[in-house]
């Protein structure tokens, strides 16, 4: 896989990005019902708040994504615009996994933010990808983050 490329993905490869992410929900057992690739394709293409790239074969084959909501914090007089990440895939295909890919693609997307002004980035690690983060700098956010979640307070 040395020879696979990392790029920003294009309008062109939405349906590239929706074929990914379809194998890594059913990688994870999920039903995938009809009609996902067009639905996903739809709703991609129309997040204008989000960043994505792609690893691809040098034959085209898309390997892998990385894709991330940015979200921008409206004005205020006491601290600067800014703007982070949240990342919601991350996914190698099967066989071009464990040769770096998955690292370059997290690379890619922090040289995006250093070049973009994202000043942080968030995501859900699952257990066994919590080396490769690790790796490329994650850590535990500060103490003073707080999360409310639906399931756990209603129930
Ligand atoms: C996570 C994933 C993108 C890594 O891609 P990759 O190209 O193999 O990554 P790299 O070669 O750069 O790094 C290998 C690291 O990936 C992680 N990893 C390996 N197999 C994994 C798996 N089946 N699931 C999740 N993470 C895995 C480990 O951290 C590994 O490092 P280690 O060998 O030191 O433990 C890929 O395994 C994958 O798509 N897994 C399924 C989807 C997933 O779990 N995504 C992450 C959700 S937070």
């Amino acid at each position: 896989m040395d020879d696979a490329a990392i790029r920003l993905a294009e309008p062109r490869d939405a349906f590239a990005v929706a074929a990914l992410t379809l194998q890594d929900d059913r990688e994870c057992g999920a039903v995938v019902e009809p009609g996902f690739l067009d639905r996903h394709a739809d709703a991609w293409l129309a997040d204008r708040a989000r960043v994505t790239f792609l690893a691809e074969a040098s034959d085209g084959r898309p390997l892998g994504v990385v894709t991330a909501a940015v979200v921008t914090t409206l004005p205020s007089s006491r601290r600067p615009v800014s703007r982070w990440l949240h990342v919601s895939l991350l996914f190698v295909t099967a066989d071009a996994r464990g040769a770096g890919l998955g690292a370059r693609l997290l690379g890619a997307l922090q040289e995006w933010c250093v070049a973009n002004g994202v000043s942080r980035v968030q995501l859900n690690a699952a257990p066994r990808a919590r080396t490769l983060y690790e790796r490329a700098g994650f850590a535990p956010p500060g103490d003073d983050r707080l999360e409310w979640r639906v399931e756990r307070d209603r129930r």
